[in-house]
């Protein structure tokens, strides 16, 4: 197996660690650190049109020299941009800021009442070839059932927040099953995670860093981390994971952190059209 690639469901590969870009600041802070996290190697960028920054992005892989067809983009449509035709333009705009042809990855940032209008949207870019993969973020099973009802299309990702004191058992198996990607945001918890003493015991036992702990466990369990840093050193320490592996009963003793699919580093943003389904 080619831990360096995950296959999506048709056929596209999409690199096994992102660099997320969530508050990456500045444009030119933006460019900066997306040059600097495709000099060491990531090949996966992880954006948003809500984070704004969509233009420094663009800006960076510019600046990076790197050949566009070796990075896998990804960007979100927002959640003021539902309905089908909004999704056409608000896509049109994400690709006129990030100035590229093509999207790798296209994704609906929450779910929302009008999720089979835009998604048939998202069908439409798929088939004429303007993204290469398309998915959802913090989709639960009840979305992802409801949206099965009037898709030609099943996502071929799910981005949900994922890390150690949450990691979403059932909706991995749920992902494994129907064979859609789980990608997991916020991975290292905002740092949050830093002062378990359980991940601090295992970063002692392997010599590698709490982060690089949890983002090899995510890795281990098949899942896609899309861990954000503006500091260069922990941009190459957060990919420098692939040299080491965790024994199973170390997979199992962070597995037992979990405290549940609702601990949460974030929340759900205020203008959310957040459907109650399980
Ligand atoms: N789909 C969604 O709804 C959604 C929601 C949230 C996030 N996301 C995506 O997921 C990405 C990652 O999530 P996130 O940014 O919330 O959280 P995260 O990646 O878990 O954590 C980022 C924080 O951890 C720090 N950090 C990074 N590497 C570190 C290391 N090796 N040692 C110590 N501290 C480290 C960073 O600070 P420094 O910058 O100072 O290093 C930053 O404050 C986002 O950037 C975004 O692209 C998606």
């Amino acid at each position: 197996m080619n831990e360096k690639f995950k296959v999506l469901s048709n056929g596209a590969k999409m690199p096994s660690i992102g660099f997320g870009t969530y508050k990456s600041g500045s444009g030119d802070e933006t460019a900066r650190i997306v040059k600097c996290a495709l000099d060491t190697g990531y090949r996966q960028i992880d954006t948003a049109s809500f984070y704004g920054n969509e233009v420094g992005v663009g800006k960076g892989i510019k600046d990076s020299g790197v050949n566009r067809k070796e990075i896998f983009l990804v960007t979100k449509l927002w959640n003021n941009d539902h309905g089908y035709e909004k999704t056409i333009k608000a896509f049109n705009e994400s690709l006129e800021k990030l100035q590229v042809e093509y999207i790798d990855l296209y994704l609906i940032h929450w779910p929302n009442k009008l999720n089979s209008e835009t998604w048939r949207a998202f069908e439409y870019l798929y088939e004429i070839g303007k993204v290469k993969a398309i998915g959802v973020c913090n989709f639960k099973v009840g979305h992802l059932e409801e949206l099965r009802k009037s898709a030609k299309i099943m996502p071929m990702v799910n981005q949900i927040e994922v890390h150690p004191l949450s990691s979403k058992n059932d909706m991995l198996n749920y992902c494994n099953k129907n064979n859609i990607q789980l990608v997991a945001w916020s991975p290292i918890m905002r740092g949050k995670i830093f002062s378990n003493e359980v991940m601090m015991n295992l970063s002692e036992k392997y010599k590698k860093t709490i982060a690089q702990i949890a983002l090899r466990w995510h890795i281990q369990r098949g899942i896609i981390p899309i861990p954000k840093s503006s500091n260069e050193e922990r941009i190459k320490e957060n990919l420098d994971i692939f040299d080491f592996e965790l024994a199973k009963e170390d997979m199992k003793v962070i597995d037992s952190l979990n405290e549940g699919d609702n601990v949460s580093v974030s929340g759900i943003p205020e203008n959310t059209t957040y459907l109650d389904l399980k």
